[in-house]
């Protein structure tokens, strides 16, 4: 499963890459450049600032094309990384069209009739889907790839996540941000912050999206939400506190889980090792451990510090690191693609004739 393979490079379909010149679309790009995707088979698209440009691929210069309704003539696939507006305005359009759209916002994760998607974890919720899947927030991705693991063993009772997130969860502008941010302070000259509503060079802001009446952010609620919906468990008790630091690529997470009975540290390193897309990473001696400058660039969820909840006789306490734009994102999106081709249900049985429910 972590290995791209060619299911669907072999289905001789053709796919459209919508947000092209972004984070996620940059990555995206160079997976399927990894996946010898043929460039006649490829369309791509941003918005109409971009339109025009011409960007580089396996040797092809690709016309970027504004991503409007009726540019999907003769799309098989649609891969939405842009904004949650574009997703609203775009999606449900070219579903009707017959288009299958994988999306990357937050605009239908929870809608109940767009599946929310984890091939490792819930790839079978692809049969479902009425033209519209959706991939989650690029924190939950690997969060319930080591649920899924270990609820293995047995039932999961409650979570506890802390979030150390990549500036490039944000965009391509962040990651501007942080640069020149950091250059800046490095010169002594004063700073501007324009995307986070504070300096994030050589800080950390316990915020991540706005707040709610309840205290929690937006994305701590994404996180609960969308981790009950792809374990199936509406009633997992799981409480996130979701944290910018001033990293380029991938999220980290100190994350505690409370279990039915006991589980050991032993036993949770063989069920993490067995699991596909999970890689364990766990020497302390060595200080071995997953971070965030070794994820970056790599496919796999790396976990590690795995050890006894010195708090609670049945919990376990880990952390992981996971590159936001490749699992957290293009790639999980693309292997999305492959489970839908491989279950042959590229079309849909119906397609969602509604907006996204709010
Ligand atoms: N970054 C992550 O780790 C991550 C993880 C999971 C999901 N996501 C989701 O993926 C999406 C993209 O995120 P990102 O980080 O790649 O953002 P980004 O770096 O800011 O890129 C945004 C992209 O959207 C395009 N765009 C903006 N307005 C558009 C419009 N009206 N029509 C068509 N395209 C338009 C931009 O094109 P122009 O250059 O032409 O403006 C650009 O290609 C978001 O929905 C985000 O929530 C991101």
């Amino acid at each position: 499963m972590n290995n791209l393979h060619d299911t669907s490079v072999r289905a001789g379909i053709r796919i459209a890459v919508v947000g092209v010149t972004g984070a996620v679309g940059r990555v995206a790009m160079g997976l399927l450049a990894d996946r010898k995707w043929p460039a006649s088979r490829l369309v791509v698209m941003a918005s109409a600032r971009s339109a025009g440009k011409k960007i580089e691929y396996r040797g092809h210069s690709l016309e970027i094309k504004e991503a409007r309704p009726d540019a999907f003539g003769g799309v098989d696939a649609a891969f939405i990384s842009a904004t949650t507006a574009v997703s609203r305005a775009l999606a449900p359009e070219i579903a009707r069209q017959g288009v299958l759209v994988i999306d990357d916002s937050g605009a239908f994760r929870m809608q109940p009739d767009v599946p929310l998607v984890v091939p490792e974890v819930n790839g079978g919720d692809v049969v479902w889907h009425r033209g519209i899947i959706s991939i989650p927030n690029c924190t939950t991705t690997p969060l319930v790839m080591v649920l899924a693991a270990l609820g293995k063993a047995t039932p999961l009772r409650r979570v506890t996540v802390a979030t150390y997130q990549a500036v490039s969860g944000t965009g391509a502008a962040a990651v501007r941000e942080l640069d020149a941010q950091t250059a800046d302070l490095a010169a002594g000259r004063p700073v501007r912050a324009e995307v986070y509503p504070h300096q994030i060079a050589f800080n950390v802001l316990p915020q991540v999206d706005g707040f709610l009446d309840d205290g929690y952010t937006a994305e701590e609620h994404k996180m609960a939400n969308e981790t009950r919906k792809i374990l199936h468990l509406p009633d997992l008790p799981l409480s996130a506190t979701c944290v910018r630091v001033p990293v380029r690529t991938s999220h980290s997470e100190a994350v505690h889980i409370e279990f039915d009975r006991p589980v050991s540290p032993e036993e949770a390193r063989a069920l993490l090792a067995d699991f596909p897309g999970i890689e364990v990473m766990d020497e302390p001696a060595r200080s071995h451990y997953p971070m965030p400058e070794h994820a970056a660039g790599k496919d796999p969820v790396y976990v590690g510090r795995i050890r006894r909840d010195m708090s609670h006789p049945s919990g376990l306490a880990l952390w992981l690191s996971c590159d936001n734009l490749r699992k957290g994102a293009a790639l999980n999106a693309l292997q999305i693609l492959d489970e839908v081709v491989r279950r042959g249900v590229l079309k849909p049985a119906t397609v969602v004739t509604s907006g996204p429910r709010e």
